[in-house]
């Protein structure tokens, strides 16, 4: 049986970068009888925060939990064991956790064998663990996002010790693979290609939480597609912090081109994949992308700023004009291509020049969707250290017009689509009426659309009849011989 010793995050060994090649670990996962059968009669409940990392971790999660025979329930007081896999991008997304936490006070008064466990991003923090600790006694168990792999047995310990474990490792292990999966989409499923990120942009806490880049081999991808596909599913997402520096650390040039061609090559009806770094990607991607009718027309390419000197002391290694380059390009060969990007206001010190270069760069780029945030200072990146003189109302103000300008380039964009079909892999109901089935089009737009004889997981012709800012209505069009 496999022991364990409390192992608390360090921040400032998170930082280090081996040049160490990475260890691939295929071992069958096999588990001790006593371990496998921990979960008979005992339930789970899993939430999720954050990123698609943490939906593909937790994806993981399951599998194990389910490997040691728990039950996954909906329902939080239905549950023996609960688990939250949390996130640590931005202050706010810590907050809504740590309110969270609170709240299971009531849950373990009234069942006091209840297990508690929180993993993910936040679990590799110095300061949130320190924080648990002192002041949160219902948390049991506490492992970070390399330790996923050791689940079992330190859930047993939490379990049967009865005692308060902590397992977590500050620099990456092994890749893992041949870990038990519990997807849970049946027509759409994630797949890791690498772990971790080594750009290191000064505001970011992703390189501390998830580790040096580790890119699986292209043979372990490969074999993964196919099988989804062998399992019927319609569409993958290709997921890593920065996708086209894929296989770097495997001595590869231009990976993620390479790989995204063999990936199209399986036939795999709907590829899509995130997240792209401006700086690397390829030009030969432009016509890969193009190339391949299975990969999808839509791009989610963050952009942060639209100021080259706040880029530069972001430490994102690309200018505007370079970003403009590759934007204008991808959208000479590939038409129809959609985009969505990430930006960040209120960046220390950030004028109100600066913000304006970025609306300058929204107008450009016209993008169809932005995810947009006001930065939040993170522990141990050096942006946290940087003096900012801009107040909290400013940065509020500058985020409200950033989103007036990005609601109103997605209705525009919509536009185009009033009256024309698109395909649409069908998700399910709606959420707001039982009657309308929604699902997204190739260009990633949300589409509601009414129909007869529709199965989820289908790719159906639907024709928009209504064009809203962040969704379409339409109609599926019948099949002609019916
Ligand atoms: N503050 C605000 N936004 C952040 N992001 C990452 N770190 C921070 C931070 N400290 C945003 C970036 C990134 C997205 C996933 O989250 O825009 O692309
Ligand atoms: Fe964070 Fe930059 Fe890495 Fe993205 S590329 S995860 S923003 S450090």
């Amino acid at each position: 049986m496999e022991k364990f010793n409390n192992i608390l995050p360090d921040l400032k060994k998170a930082k280090i970068r081996t040049k160490d090649q990475t260890v691939i670990k295929r071992e069958i996962f096999d588990l001790p009888a006593q371990v496998k059968n921990l979960g008979i009669g005992r339930k789970y409940f899993l939430r999720t925060y954050g990123c698609q990392a943490n939906e593909r971790d937790s994806e993981t999660i399951a599998g194990i939990l389910e490997a040691m025979s728990f039950t996954r329930v909906d329902k939080e007081e239905e549950a023996d064991v609960l688990f939250f896999n949390t996130c640590a991008i931005r202050k706010n997304a810590e907050d809504k956790v740590f309110g969270e936490i609170g709240m299971l006070k009531k849950l373990k008064r009234h069942n006091p064998d209840l297990i508690f466990a929180l993993s993910g991003c936040m679990a590799q923090e110095e300061s949130v663990v320190n924080t648990l600790l002192a002041k949160y006694p219902q948390v049991d168990l506490i492992f970070g996002t390399h330790n996923i792999h050791r689940l079992p047995y330190l859930l047993y310990n939490a379990m049967m010790a009865k005692e308060r474990t902590v397992e977590v490792y500050s620099q990456e292990g092994e890749v893992v693979e041949n870990l038990p999966v519990s997807r849970f989409g049946k027509h759409k499923a994630w797949v890791n290609i690498m772990y971790g990120c080594d750009k290191f942009c000064t505001y970011c806490i992703v390189p501390y939480t998830r580790g040096k880049q580790r890119s699986r081999l292209m043979s372990d991808i490969l074999q993964e597609v196919e099988s989804l596909k062998k399992e019927g599913y319609q569409e993958i997402c290709l997921l890593g912090q920065n996708v086209n520096a894929y296989g770097k650390d495997l001595g590869m040039e231009d990976g993620f081109a390479m790989l995204l061609e063999e990936v199209a090559k399986t036939g795999i009806p709907r590829i899509r994949f995130s997240t792209s770094h401006p700086r690397d990607f390829s030009e030969n991607m432009v016509y890969v992308m193009k190339k391949y009718a299975n990969i999808m027309p839509s791009l989610h390419l963050p952009v942060q700023s639209g100021n080259n000197d706040i880029l530069k002391i972001m430490g994102r290694g690309y200018t505007v004009e370079h970003y403009k380059h590759l934007f204008d390009l991808l959208k000479k060969e590939i038409p129809t291509i959609t985009f969505s990007t990430d930006i960040i206001v209120g960046f220390p010190n950030e004028t109100h020049e600066q913000f304006l270069d970025t609306l300058a760069l929204v107008d450009y780029c016209q993008y169809d969707l932005a995810y947009t945030f006001i930065y939040s200072a993170r522990e141990s990146t050096p942006a946290a250290k940087m003096p900012d003189t801009v107040s909290e109302e400013e940065k509020a103000q500058r985020l409200q017009i950033l989103n007036e300008k990005i609601t109103y380039y997605s209705n525009l964009n919509n536009q185009r689509y009033l009256h024309k079909t698109l395909k649409v892999l069908v998700d399910g109901l709606s959420k707001k009426n039982k009657e309308v089935y929604s699902g997204y089009s190739e260009e990633n737009k949300l589409v509601n659309f009414t129909g007869k004889n529709i199965a989820v997981g289908q790719i159906v012709d639907v024709y928009i009849t209504e064009v809203k800012s962040y969704s379409l209505n339409g109609v599926a069009k019948e099949e002609e011989n019916e």
